[in-house]
């Protein structure tokens, strides 16, 4: 299948560079910024992608693309700092700028008939985020336009099929960006749209079968979007009997979770279907700790021990694990691609011990690892699931046990996990579920007073979040209309009757987190 590689420096948008190529129908892929070409090329590549990245390209110690670029006959669109390497690697030179540029551009063309710049008109709204920019070109480079600042904003070598833009056209305010990248991609490079996800069924099926043989494939379940939509994609692909799935109800689930999970795996035609209550187990261990990061510690040492156990009484040996690991967990764990990525977080799929021994086995199957997470909805409807199972807010694998700001027992879950529902269930009636990235509640460990009836009552105080974001790292405050929050609060207060007060929290990331603790 054709591809365009994109080279990533850490850019906060490399994923988004990625995405858009798909969009348009072309599969697009990522590697290191200055991985060998040797190691990352291969037939299917026809264009190189160069992104943005927070390091200056002036600076000793930046990272750099290889050398190989100017001789591999690929077309080349470096992007902001990718522009800025390959003016430096031609003679040319990059500096800081007084004030940086931020946000939208004008930018006007002063060459046209540019194949870059096909059907996209002379004058357009750019998005610029950089602080250095290109103070002389490169060699064999021409101007081809500029921002209305006179920074150089795009550039085109005149003898090699290379380009440079200082804007960044994945950014969904860039008028005119995703022209722009199928012009590169599918204009120059001569890339194919051959992605699609219905393609990527029977590719993917097809693969899992002759890995997988006669073999059983464990699949551990958690309720979440990912997981759920890799069983989904199991049971397409391999006979029933052999799809094992396992799912451990902590205690800390929330309201008719597990329910839920069992009922749409069977409607699946989940056969193997293993619902384990490890209640006690958990609960047990956490009485009395208050601690987040004990708490966090007590849950993980728990759930893989319940595993292990599990795994033993039920799951004949030989067998193969599979996970939901996505494309973006691998950059952000720095284990597959990207390992520029200043943000780094270690994603729990990459590292249990049971993952890595199946890894170095050869036993992982991982179905969804090409896949960007709203590609993994898109699939899930594919498969039948239906939109409210897609299209749910992540939920962190301690569960609830990080939404009680104190000792966690059953009698605060339960509180907690009835408030939760009505919050959730409410989001759902007004149609504001799905503008919301994340919503839940927090049970604080402060008790305020009330008044039910001619009684003062001391009751809990319950924390609603709901916040926009992307992927988690930065998150705004969803800007509720006042009404539905007064109405929320009252039908908690109303109905839950150990919560005495509802606030909201108006904390955007940073410098808050998405959860309290
Ligand atoms: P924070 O609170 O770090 O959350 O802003 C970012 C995203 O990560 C989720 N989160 C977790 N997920 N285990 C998980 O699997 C955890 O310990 C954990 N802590 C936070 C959080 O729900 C949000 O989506």
């Amino acid at each position: 299948m054709d591809s365009i590689l994109i080279l990533d420096f850490g850019g906060q948008t490399t994923q988004l560079i990625g995405r858009r190529i798909r969009d348009f129908g072309v599969y697009s892929e990522i590697a290191p910024g200055d991985a060998s070409l040797r190691d990352v090329l291969h037939d299917d590549i026809k264009g190189i992608i160069l992104s943005g990245s927070p390091h200056s390209s002036w600076r000793e110690d930046s990272p750099a693309p290889d050398e190989a670029l100017w001789e591999c006959g690929l077309p080349v669109l470096g992007i902001c700092y990718g522009f800025h390497q390959l003016t430096i690697m031609n003679g040319g030179e990059v500096k800081p700028l007084p004030h940086r540029e931020y946000g939208r551009s004008l930018v006007r063309r002063h060459i046209g008939g540019n194949p870059l710049f096909s059907d996209i008109p002379d004058e357009f709204l750019s998005w610029m985020s950089h602080g250095d920019s290109v103070a002389a070109l490169g060699r064999d480079f021409d101007s081809i336009a500029e921002s209305e600042n006179g920074v150089c904003s795009a550039a085109a070598h005149n003898n090699l099929p290379v380009w440079g833009v200082q804007f960044h056209p994945e950014a969904s305010h860039c008028e005119y960006g995703n022209s722009l990248l199928e012009n590169f991609a599918c204009g120059i490079c001569g890339a194919r749209k051959e992605w699609t996800l219905e393609g990527y069924i029977d590719q993917e099926s097809s693969a899992l079968r002759e890995k997988v043989g006669k073999r059983n494939v464990l699949l551990l379940i958690s309720g979440g979007v990912d997981s759920t939509v890799a069983a989904a994609l199991l049971l397409k692909a391999l006979p029933h009997r052999q799809v094992w799935l396992m799912y451990v109800d902590t205690g800390m689930m929330r309201k008719g979770e597990t329910e839920e999970v069992s009922e749409h795996l069977h409607r699946l035609g989940a056969e193997n279907l293993l619902i384990i209550d490890a209640e006690e187990r958990f609960l047990k261990p956490l009485s009395g700790v208050t601690d987040p990061e004990e708490k966090r510690k007590i849950i993980g040492d728990v759930f893989m021990k319940v595993q292990q156990e599990e795994i033993g009484k039920h799951i004949p040996d030989g067998y193969l694990l599979a996970q939901g690991t996505l494309y973006t967990d691998l950059i952000e764990s720095g284990k597959g691609v990207g390992n520029q990525a200043q943000v780094i977080k270690s994603h729990h799929n990459v590292g249990t011990p049971l993952v890595q021994a199946k890894r170095e086995a050869g036993d992982l199957v991982e179905p969804l690892e090409r896949l960007y997470k709203d590609e993994v909805r898109r699939l899930g409807t594919l498969l039948g699931l239906p939109a409210d199972i897609v299209g749910r807010h992540p939920f962190p694998g301690p569960g609830l046990g990080i939404r009680i700001l104190s000792d966690v027992t059953k009698a605060k879950l339960d509180i907690l996990r009835k408030a939760d529902a009505i919050y959730l269930q409410e989001l759902r009636e007004r149609n504001l579920y799905d503008e919301i990235w994340q919503a839940f509640s927090v049970l604080l460990p402060v008790r305020s007073v009330g008044v039910t009836g001619d009684a003062r009552e001391y009751g809990y105080v319950l924390a609603l979040r709901a916040v926009v974001s992307r992927d988690g790292m930065t998150a705004d405050v969803y800007d509720f209309p006042t009404r539905d929050l007064l109405e929320i609060s009252s039908r908690i207060t109303n109905e839950v009757r150990e919560v005495g007060r509802v606030v909201y929290d108006i904390s955007s990331k940073p410098p808050a987190t998405i959860e309290w603790e």
